[in-house]
């Protein structure tokens, strides 16, 4: 397994959970010494209990040598990050770099999978550089949700591999015989195109259920009720239809735009794939705007000298990631006005990044809403809905609760004295 970060390291553990023998290598010797020692330090439930089982049965390694983890290896996978590049592109050079790494290491006859999002035609590209006939290389794209990585890896809704060779094909589909889950076996450029256009498609509707959200607003509908109404339907599925601050993440913004640029690049119109993304940004806008205005601004009006609580900063709830996290996102929007921001987020009291340019990362809600004109749920930490709303509302100058990710009750906020607003839901009464 090479690099071990969430994609990797669930890979890795989980297959040594399956009875295999794994060594994982990552370029960060402090990482590689940290999970020698079965130190994660990601937030992923069930992930430290894989790593320290596959130490203790001898079924599971670190390392920081790459060609030393390959050389034995019958199964390459290539895990390393696919960052946001030039133009929205997706940035190959950890890949490349790796595979010029292991070409003359590789064992004879081993399969080299690809796990990590890549755009189509990156097999062949792999396969180029490694000049190894006697090497296939393999597609084998992730479909692991941060927070639920372990269990998404053991209980798949589907494994896909796209290889031009079959018995190749049929050696990796053997890793993951123990698992009980349908096998879609195809080329390598469906295999590529599958896991952009699942993420592509879960953005589009992320992008649909927040402008639905606008029309319920507009008619004083319930966009619970819409969603829980069309989601009834087995075509469309209730799934990924919760309004909130915008979608974002490790994930679905870097693959979008990775996307269309492959799009734009082929000579392929996909208005819908555009669309989605404005969709997203101008969702954000538009909540800026609600709040200036609710703040007596003015929806275009400056945030100078207004203090704002933020709660939640992560991408999602149940992870410490904020890679592209929407709350990041609806908070430079914020600063840009000249809001004064203070936030507030469970999973990052202990752990204290730095984002002293953008808001004032304080570990106590409370604490949090001290002088705020408004507080603003950005995250769905279900922990929010235990906080004193009584003691925020003593505490803050204003007392409204924009509820973005439509977390809390309404007439326990009008309890303490606040009022709710959420997305897409009519006011409370
Ligand atoms: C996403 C996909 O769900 C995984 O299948 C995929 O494997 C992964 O990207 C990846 O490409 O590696 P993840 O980034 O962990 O997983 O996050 P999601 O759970 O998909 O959430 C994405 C964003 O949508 C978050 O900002 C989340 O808060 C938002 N969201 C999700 C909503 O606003 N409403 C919803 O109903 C669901």
């Amino acid at each position: 397994m090479i690099g071990t970060g969430y994609v990797g390291l669930t890979t890795g553990a989980c297959l040594a959970f399956l009875g295999h023998s794994v060594v994982c290598a990552d370029a960060d010797p402090h990482k590689v010494e940290r999970l020698r020692g079965a130190r994660v330090d990601i937030l992923e439930p069930g992930l430290p209990e894989r790593v320290r089982e596959g130490l203790e049965a001898g079924r599971l390694e670190f390392t920081g040598d790459t060609a030393a983890a390959v050389a034995e290896a019958e199964v390459v996978f290539l895990c390393l990050p696919t960052p946001m590049g030039a133009g929205g592109a997706a940035d190959l050079a950890a890949v490349e770099a790796v595979a010029g790494q292991v070409r003359d290491v590789l064992r004879p006859g081993c399969v080299v999978v690809n796990k990590s999002t890549v755009p189509v035609g990156t097999c062949e590209r792999v396969a180029a550089l490694l000049g190894r006939a006697d090497v296939s290389v393999v597609s084998n794209p992730e479909f692991l949700r941060e927070g639920r990585a372990v269990e998404d890896f053991l209980h798949p809704d589907r494994i896909v591999i796209g290889a031009a060779d079959q018995d190749a094909a049929r050696r990796v589909a053997g890793l993951y015989a123990a698992l009980d889950a349908p096998l879609v076996l195809t080329d390598p450029a469906s295999a590529e195109l599958t896991k952009y256009a699942a993420n592509f498609f879960l953005a589009m509707k992320l992008s649909f259920a927040n402008n639905l959200a606008v029309l319920c607003e507009r008619f004083g509908a319930d966009v619970a009720d819409v969603t829980e109404g069309i989601g009834r339907d087995p075509r469309i599925g209730p799934a990924f239809l919760r309004p909130g601050p915008g979608w974002g993440g490790s994930c679905l913004p870097k693959d979008t735009h990775a996307l269309l640029t492959v799009c734009d690049r082929s000579g392929v119109d996909f208005p819908l794939l555009r669309a989605t993304i404005e969709t997203n940004v101008a969702h954000q806008r538009r909540l800026v705007e609600r709040v200036a205005a609710a703040c007596g601004r003015g929806a275009e009006g400056s945030l100078h000298g207004v203090r704002l609580a933020l709660y939640g900063l992560t991408f999602k709830a149940g992870t410490s990631d904020l890679r592209d996290s929407p709350a990041l996102a609806v908070a430079r929007l914020l600063r840009e006005r000249g809001a004064e921001l203070t936030a507030y987020d469970p999973a990052l009291s202990e752990e204290r990044p730095d984002l002293s340019d953008l808001v004032d990362l304080v570990d106590d809600p409370v604490r949090a809403a001290e002088g705020a004109a408004a507080c603003l749920v950005l995250t769905e930490w279900p922990q929010l809905r235990d906080v004193d709303w009584a003691a925020v509302a003593a505490c803050m100058s204003g007392h409204e609760v924009h509820d973005w990710r439509n977390l809390l009750d309404p007439d326990v906020l009008a309890r303490a004295g606040l009022s709710w607003r959420g997305i897409g839901r009519p006011a409370a009464a």
